[in-house]
């Protein structure tokens, strides 16, 4: 629209239901799309094939990988905790899968390179690549120390950069392969005190639509970008975050990470260009499109009572930002029976 002119108010009511209406043409095709179940011929798409998963020691990277592994994919297991992997490797191998693990600092682009290396030598192609890992810092934006932020860029941004570099470039010289990088709702919608974290979501969104572009352009046809868009997720990501909220990490209405978890290895497997699973996910992105600004503003209401007013107090942390932490191994993390937990011992509030 030229500057200065002002756009007629229906225009705008239809341009905006337009948008709508195709978001949620494609949600629906999409998201719906994932099924409750992977069927047998999603089976045949896994069994045989080769899956690097970042993040694989915890939350959603560890389901998917178990997922994979039990279709009969060869699993290149990454994340920086070397001991669990190593105990999900063995896991993985009793029930009749491969798996790899290459212990990998994501921020840092020589260890991606060496896991993209290992997994080339170990199962001489890579069919799917998925950049899972990711840290977040909670608090007020000034309130976090700037070199925490900076580290949630290097390993969320930074490294899923690295990560999708190393991938694409193999799948050029292969002629195929499926890059999914794990975004989040917060990267359309970005929560009040997730400030950097939301940042590097939305910038993974910007990344993934530049690089299908690309290989449109230049007529790829068998290498897909997707993205995942999750929802609230109960993992251990909330017992790994760094947090400076000043009270324990909360967020409302937390989904069960299975279906995600379902919805990440649909990704590897079906050319799809975004995947917002469940119906939390796409009514928050078709209510952004329909009213732009408004679920923001609603969600920061939300977290600002829950996160800064009335969680039960917690020390400042720089939670797995920089060591991992040895809590935290498992795919459901817990977060809400705590959070229930600390709702039945919270004092009244006095009148
Ligand atoms: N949970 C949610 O509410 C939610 C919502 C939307 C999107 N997501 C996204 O879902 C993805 C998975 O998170 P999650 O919920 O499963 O949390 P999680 O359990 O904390 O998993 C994060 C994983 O990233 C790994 N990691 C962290 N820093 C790393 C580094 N520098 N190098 C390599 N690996 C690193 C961790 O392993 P090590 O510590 O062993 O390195 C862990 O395996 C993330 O992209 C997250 O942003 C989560």
């Amino acid at each position: 629209m030229p500057k200065g002119r002002p756009m007629n108010i229906v225009s705008s009511v239809r341009t905006g239901w337009h948008h709508a209406c195709v978001t949620l043409a494609c949600l629906v095709l999409v998201g719906c799309a994932v099924p409750a179940r992977l069927g047998e011929n999603d089976r045949a798409r896994v069994a045989g094939r080769t899956f690097v998963v970042t993040g694989a020691s915890s939350g959603l990277g560890r389901g998917a990988a178990i997922r994979l592994a039990e279709y009969g994919g060869n699993v290149v297991l990454a994340a920086r905790r070397a001991a669990v992997l190593e105990q999900l490797a063995d896991q993985l191998r009793a029930a009749g899968g491969q798996a790899l693990v290459v212990p990998t600092d994501v921020s840092r682009p020589e260890e991606v390179q060496h896991l993209a290396a290992m997994a080339m030598s170990r199962f001489g192609r890579i069919d799917a690549w998925i950049n899972d890992a990711a840290v977040a810092a909670i608090g007020p934006f000034e309130q976090v120390p700037v070199e925490d932020h900076a580290r949630v860029v290097d390993v969320n941004l930074k490294g899923t950069l690295f990560g999708s570099y190393a991938a694409l470039r193999q799948f050029r010289r292969q002629g195929f392969g499926t890059l999914v990088n794990v975004a989040s709702v917060e990267g359309r919608i970005p929560l009040a005190y997730h400030a950097s974290y939301a940042a590097t979501k939305a910038a993974i969104l910007a990344l993934d639509a530049a690089l299908i572009q690309e290989l449109r352009i230049r007529g790829s046809t068998g290498i897909q970008v997707a993205s995942v868009l999750p929802w609230a997720l109960d993992t251990p990501f909330w017992d790994h975050a760094a947090n400076y909220s000043g009270g324990t990490p909360r967020i409302a209405s937390m989904d069960d990470p299975a279906p995600t978890v379902n919805a990440v290895v649909w990704a590897a497997i079906h050319p799809a260009k975004e995947v917002a699973p469940g119906f939390k996910a796409q009514a928050a992105l078709l209510g952004d499109q329909l009213w732009p600004g408004l679920a923001e503003r609603l969600a920061a209401g939300v977290v600002h009572r829950s996160q800064i007013e009335t969680a039960p107090p917690a020390p400042p942390t720089s939670g797995s930002l920089y060591i991992p932490l040895a809590i935290g191994t498992t795919v459901e993390g817990g977060a809400r029976a705590r959070m229930a937990e600390e709702d039945r011992n919270r004092q009244p509030i006095p009148r």
